[in-house]
C-alpha cells in the first residue's frame, strides 16, 4: 500500500472540504483576477534542470554493437534498453487464475538505431523458451531483469526487426521500490490487477519499459470462460469461446508508455455506449462493486467530454474505467481505461486519472524526473473540476496548501523528482501549485490556451520541463524562469502569489 500519494489514499483529498463561495459554470468562472505577481527571485539562476538530456529511444551508451542495458534515464538506469526504438507490440496472452501461469508469445516490430549484434529487452522474472529474431532462432540469456538476445545476423542500423520472444510462469509482481508496494501483474483470486508504473510492464511481457519509447500494442488474450479480459484500446470483434476458454482481442492503436499497458482478469460487469459528444465508452466493475458501473459510466464521460473543451481534442478512439476488486487503495491512469484498485471512485479522482489521458498518456514523459508533468496537471485538474463543478476554487486549494510552512513538500523540489521517493506529494500537490502560480502569473487568457498548445504540440510524444518553461515563455510572452525556478528546483516555499 502506497502510504503517502497516488490518488485516492493522499490527505489532499480533505481538500475537497473546501467551498467555493461563488458558484461556478466554467472553469474560469471562479478563477482569480489576474494580479501582478511580484517577479520573485527573477535573478536567480535559471532552472537547473537542463542539463540532463531526455532519455530517448535508441539512446543510452552504446558499448560497439551492443545495444545499452538502460535507454539513459539518469535516475532508472537499467530501465529500457539502448540501440532500437520499438513501433508495435503484439501480445499473445493466455492467464490462468488458478495456477496463475501465465503463457505468452511476444512479437515486438523496432527499428534499429545502431549496429546490434547484440541488444536487450526488459522481462521480470518468467522463463523464457524461445527466441527468434525475423524469424530465426536467436540466442539469448537472463541477467537480473535484462533479455540478452543474440540474434544470429546482425542487425544493421535503421533496419527493422522483428523479435519474437515465447515464454510462460508465474509472473511476480514488483515490491517495495517507489512508494508504491506492490504494482505490475498482481494476481487476484480470479484473474489478475495489472498496474505498471512506472517499470512493471516487464513483469508481463519482454518489453522497452520505459516510457520514451512508445508503440502502438495489439492483445490477444485468453482466459477460463466466464471470466473477462480488459486490455487497452478497443476491442475487435466478439469475444471467442472454444473449450472453455475465452480471447479477447484488444487494440490500442495509438501510441503508448509501456506502463500504461494493462490485461486486467477477472469477474466484471460490462457497459458499452457513448458520451454526449460520441465517443465510446468501456467500464468494467468487479462484482461487488455493481452499484458502481452505472455511475462509473456517466462520470467517466461526462468528465471526459469536459476535459476535451479544457484540454484540447481527446487524444484516444474512446475512454473507459475499470473497478477491480483488489484493494490497491489507488487508480493508475492506464491509456483509454483508467483503473481503480478497490474502491468506488468519487468524481474528483475519475478527473485525475482522465486529465493523465492528455497529461501522462498522450504526452508522456522523457525521463521520470519530470514527473510533475504528468502528476501535477492531473492534481491540478482535480482542483479544475472542484471549480467546475462549483465545489471549491483551485485558489483556495492553493492558499490551503500554502498556508502550511511546515509541509514537507516544500522541501522537495518537484521539478526533479527523486527515483527513490518518485510519488511523493511534492510532485502533486506542489506541481499542482506551480500551474496554479503560473495561472496567476499570467492570467486565464493565456493559461488555458497554453494549455491547448501543450497538448498540441506533444500529442502521442514526449516532453520534458524545460520544453514546458520555453513554450509557457512564447506563449505569455514573459521570462518565467523565476517562477518556475521557485516552484519546481528550490528546496523552500518560494514566496507567495498575489
Ligand atoms: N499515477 C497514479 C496516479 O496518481 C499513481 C501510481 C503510480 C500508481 N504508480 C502506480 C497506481 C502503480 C497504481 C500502480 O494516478
Ligand atoms: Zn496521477
Amino acid at each position: 500500500m502506497p502510504t503517502t500519494t497516488p490518488t485516492g489514499v493522499r490527505a489532499g483529498r480533505s481538500v475537497s472540504a473546501l467551498i467555493c463561495a461563488v458558484a461556478v459554470g466554467a472553469v474560469t468562472a471562479c478563477a482569480p483576477s489576474e494580479g501582478a505577481v511580484a517577479p520573485s527571485q527573477a535573478a536567480v539562476a535559471p532552472a537547473s534542470q537542463a542539463a540532463v538530456a531526455p532519455a530517448s529511444p535508441g539512446a543510452g551508451a552504446s558499448r560497439g554493437t551492443t545495444g545499452a542495458p538502460g535507454i539513459g534515464d539518469p535516475d532508472f538506469p537499467s530501465d529500457g534498453n539502448g540501440g532500437y526504438d520499438v513501433q508495435h507490440y503484439d501480445l499473445r496472452l493466455s492467464y490462468d487464475p488458478s495456477s496463475r501461469n501465465l503463457a505468452g508469445s511476444a512479437t515486438i516490430q523496432a527499428k534499429a538505431s545502431q549496429d546490434l549484434t547484440s541488444f536487450d529487452l526488459d522481462l521480470h522474472g518468467l522463463t523464457v523458451s524461445r527466441v527468434t529474431v525475423d524469424g530465426a532462432a536467436a540466442s539469448f540469456s537472463r541477467s537480473k531483469d535484462e533479455l540478452v538476445i543474440e540474434p544470429a545476423r546482425r542487425i544493421s542500423n535503421g533496419d527493422p526487426f522483428a523479435v519474437t520472444v515465447d515464454y510462460s510462469g508465474v509472473p511476480q509482481p514488483m515490491r517495495d521500490s517507489a512508494n508504491l508496494g506492490q504494482y505490475g501483474f498482481i494476481p487476484t483470486s480470479d484473474g489478475a490487477f495489472v498496474t505498471c508504473e512506472p517499470n512493471g510492464a516487464k513483469t508481463w511481457f519482454p518489453s522497452n519499459d520505459h516510457p520514451s519509447d512508445k508503440a502502438t500494442y495489439d492483445f490477444r488474450i485468453t482466459v477460463p470462460e466466464g471470466l473477462t479480459a480488459i486490455a487497452n484500446g478497443e476491442m475487435a470483434g466478439t469475444p471467442q469461446t472454444k473449450a472453455g476458454k475465452t480471447t479477447f482481442v484488444w487494440q490500442e492503436k495509438h501510441p503508448m508508455a509501456s506502463y500504461l499497458a494493462t490485461m486486467t482478469t477477472g469477474k466484471f460487469q460490462v457497459r458499452t455506449g457513448k458520451s454526449d459528444k460520441g465517443l465510446p465508452i468501456y467500464v468494467a466493475v468487479a462484482d461487488s462493486f455493481r452499484g458502481s458501473l452505472d455511475p462509473l459510466f456517466t462520470e467517466t464521460g461526462k468528465i471526459t467530454d469536459y476535459w476535451s473543451t479544457v484540454f484540447g481534442p481527446y487524444p484516444f478512439s474512446s475512454t473507459g474505467g475499470v473497478i477491480d476488486d483488489y484493494a490497491a487503495g489507488y487508480a493508475l491512469e492506464n491509456q483509454t481505461k483508467p483503473i481503480y484498485g478497490g474502491f468506488s471512485p468519487e468524481p474528483a479522482i475519475i478527473a485525475h486519472e482522465l486529465a493523465h489521458q492528455w497529461f501522462g498518456d498522450s504526452l508522456s514523459i522523457g525521463r521520470w524526473r519530470d514527473l510533475w508533468l504528468n502528476e501535477g496537471f492531473a492534481t491540478y485538474a482535480e482542483w479544475l473540476w472542484a471549480e467546475h463543478t462549483g465545489k471549491y476554487t483551485a485558489d483556495s486549494a492553493f492558499r490551503r496548501y500554502y498556508a502550511n510552512a511546515a509541509d514537507p513538500m516544500w522541501a522537495y523540489p518537484p521539478g526533479t523528482a527523486r527515483s527513490d521517493d518518485l510519488f511523493s506529494a511534492a510532485v502533486y500537490t506542489r506541481g499542482a501549485m506551480t500551474l496554479h502560480a503560473l495561472r496567476r502569473e499570467i492570467g486565464d487568457e493565456k493559461f488555458f490556451p497554453l494549455i491547448r498548445a501543450w497538448t498540441d504540440a506533444h500529442r502521442y510524444g514526449n516532453v520534458t520541463t524545460p520544453e514546458f518553461i520555453a513554450l509557457a515563455e512564447r506563449v505569455s510572452g514573459k521570462n518565467l524562469k523565476g517562477l518556475f525556478d521557485a516552484w519546481l528546483f528550490q528546496p523552500k516555499r518560494p514566496a507567495t502569489i498575489t
